[in-house]
């Protein structure tokens, strides 16, 4: 797969300017073209209500509305290609970003945001379906704005009126591409979730498989197949879709779009399909095309039984989200890609921000706090900063504040990094979306408790009765094994046995630790995310540098690569007490996702305590104890 390297004019990139005020501009840098074939589509995963785009970050400061503009003019090209063009939409649209989680109730800005875009597949990814209210919205808000184009095909609602249950949307989709006329039948799945609301039904996709209506639509006998699901594509559900598809039709091509762990990622199945993942936060457009398609019933048409014979040709592509990329994509410069629609959403976008004050200032902060730029522990660590500092200084019940105590908390409870400069309440819900409280259990005995924070962060097969899996605390980049690349194992960190990483097909044990020497740099493609110095002298500057199944090229852009480091799944302060002066009890603080790991943990730790031991440590939230502790302490001017 060549691909054209051409350097951008530099010159052309400081004129842009991207639609939300005050968010940096992008960057030139080298890019790779798109292929383009018959049927091509552009995905978007994990936005999290990320509408605003990145105003610290060039590589994803476009919004919502330059998505609008940008697809609007691919469906133009592809027009005039006579090819077809396909918008994707995988879920977890909500909860992560201020334009959602900023109103009261949440979301009275983003739904409405959201649905400026045209999206032609669409489907439910966990994070809708948290809570009971999320779940109606997405009944009668976003399932009515999408119609025909949301497909829920493990998914059920109980309607709160009858108490029935019925699908949350049609199970599967079945139409004609305008240009071409290709018969498509589409699914839109979940994976076994069952965190969800009671107001909604996740089936097992093993089960849904079996039954009778996806027993007959994979008998259709379309010309393509596509699978969307908020699923990674390396996850054992994609795996049992694709294996029932192929065994009742061994060669119509089949197109995989999933999401959930937050990586650019993409899985060749077969050689007649093909799945990609687009990463999240709108940092990523992920595009697909596929050429060669055999019509089943071809017309009277030349073209067409020529493309026949070509043989099916799959290719992707992980565009980052600026302006300057979508340009280059376009053809177009500042003056001729704004669509009227893609203005209309980004002015409204600007407006629902002034209205729930998202740029309101807390504090200024000193320096750059990375979730997984930085080593763990570190003094550039997110977390340790979390341990040392904020903690320390916010986990306090007045009742009980000379008692010492352990707090813990999981890093997947954490969203993003902060960024030296002004912290805004914007940014509050971006670290901190989940409205999650503090518990604790009063007076465990030291020894019990201190146990407690090691069990959590085992990933090896140990068996604790009861105990939920572990890895759905950590952070999602690290929830699933990542794929082997070059070698089958990678060693880790602590002279433990090295880890075989699960590709598609063999999942491997848990990662323990990813390897961060600069031997391993190369393996490690995650959370791979933008530099905020300009590259004048045509230097690279950092970003994505996705290795897939496919090859090193996904990237549109050109990238040096970011370290990655791995984090635990939980961390812990210490409180009121002094590392060599251990306190003969503790109160466990923790914080109330945590409810369902830690009374098996305690149990396993010596400690007899029930969820009747639990109780509430205090007022507030993470989210809003951090907005606290940052207006005290981060007082300076920017
Ligand atoms: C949808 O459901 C939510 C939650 O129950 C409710 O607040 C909202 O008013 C409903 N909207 C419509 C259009 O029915
Ligand atoms: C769900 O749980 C709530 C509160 O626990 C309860 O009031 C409600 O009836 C339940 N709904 C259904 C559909 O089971
Ligand atoms: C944008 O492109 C149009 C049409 O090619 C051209 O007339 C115009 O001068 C360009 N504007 C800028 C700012 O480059």
């Amino acid at each position: 797969m060549l691909e054209s390297y051409l350097f951008g004019a530099l010159i052309a990139a400081a004129a842009v300017e991207a639609a939300q005020p005050g968010a940096v501009k992008p960057v030139a840098a080298p890019m790779r073209d798109l292929t383009w074939g018959q049927l091509n589509f552009l995905h978007t995963t994990d936005t999290h209500a990320w509408l605003s785009g990145h105003f610290l970050e060039p590589s994803f400061s476009a919004d919502w509305g330059d998505y609008i503009s940008f697809s609007q003019h691919m469906r133009k090209l592809a027009d005039d290609k006579g090819a077809d063009l396909l918008l994707i939409d995988t879920g977890d649209r909500i909860e992560g970003s201020g334009i959602y989680d900023g109103s009261v109730p949440k979301g009275i800005y983003q739904y409405d945001i959201y649905a400026q875009q045209k999206v032609d597949l669409l489907s439910t990814g966990n994070h809708e379906l948290y809570k009971a209210y999320s779940i109606d919205m997405e009944h009668n808000t976003t399932v009515p704005n999408f119609k025909e184009n949301y497909i829920a095909s493990n998914l059920d609602y109980i309607d709160p009126k009858t108490g029935k249950r019925v699908p949350q949307a049609q199970r599967y989709r079945k139409f004609k591409t305008k240009n071409l006329g290709l018969n498509i039948v589409a699914f839109g799945f979940l994976f076994d979730f069952t965190g969800n609301a009671n107001n909604s039904i996740v089936q097992p996709v093993a089960d849904t498989i079996k039954e009778d209506w996806f027993q007959a639509a994979i008998k259709e006998k379309p010309d393509l197949f596509v699978v969307i699901g908020h699923v990674g594509v390396r996850m054992q559900e994609f795996k049992d879709i694709f294996t029932a598809i192929r065994k009742e039709d061994w060669d119509t091509p089949i197109a995989f779009f999933g999401g959930h762990l937050h990586i650019r990622d993409a899985v060749s199945y077969d050689s007649k399909s093909l799945a990609i993942a687009s990463g999240r936060y709108l940092e990523t457009i992920g595009w697909m095309s596929i050429d060669g398609i055999a019509k089943k019933q071809p017309k009277e048409d030349d073209d067409e039984q020529v493309a026949a014979q070509k043989g099916i040709s799959f290719s992707r592509k992980y565009i980052d989200n600026n302006l300057y990329g979508m340009y280059y994509h376009t053809g177009l410069n500042e003056t001729t890609f704004p669509t009227k629609e893609g203005r209309k959403a980004s002015q409204m976008i600007e407006d629902a921000r002034k209205a729930l004050d998202l740029d309101h200032r807390y504090g200024c902060a000193p320096r750059d706090l990375w979730m997984t730029r930085a080593p763990y522990p570190g003094k550039d660590s997110i977390y340790s900063w979390l341990e040392e500092e904020v903690l320390p200084s916010v986990v306090v019940n007045e009742d009980r504040k000379d008692k010492p105590r352990l707090a813990i908390l999981n890093t997947g409870g954490i969203r993003f990094d902060i960024f030296k400069g002004p912290f805004t309440r914007d940014d509050t819900f971006t670290v901190s979306p989940f409205n999650s409280g503090f518990r604790y259990v009063a007076d465990v005995p030291y020894e019990i408790a201190a146990k407690v924070i090691g069990i959590l962060n085992s990933q090896a097969k140990i068996f604790v009765h009861g105990l939920p899996n572990t890895r759905q605390l950590t952070i999602p980049q690290q929830m699933y094994p990542r794929p082997n690349f070059d070698e089958e194992t990678e060693t880790v960190e602590d002279g433990q046995d090295g880890v075989e990483l699960g590709g598609f097909g063999k999942e491997g044990p848990e990662i323990d630790e990813v390897v961060q020497d600069d031997e391993n740099e190369e393996e490690v493609r995650l959370e791979l995310r933008g530099d905020d110095g300009s590259s004048d002298n045509g230097e690279l500057f950092g970003g994505y540098t996705t290795k897939d199944d496919i090859g090193k090229d996904g990237d549109d852009t050109v990238h040096k690569p970011i370290d990655f480091y791995a984090v635990p799944n939980c961390i812990q302060a210490e409180v009121g007490f002094s590392a060599d002066e251990k306190p003969k009890a503790v109160d466990l603080v923790f914080i109330d996702f945590l409810l369902p790991w830690i009374i098996p943990a305690l149990k396993f730790s010596g400690g007899d305590y029930s969820a009747k031991d639990v109780e509430p440590y205090m007022e507030g939230t993470l989210t809003t104890k951090l907005a606290e502790w940052i207006s005290d302490n981060w007082k300076d001017e920017c």
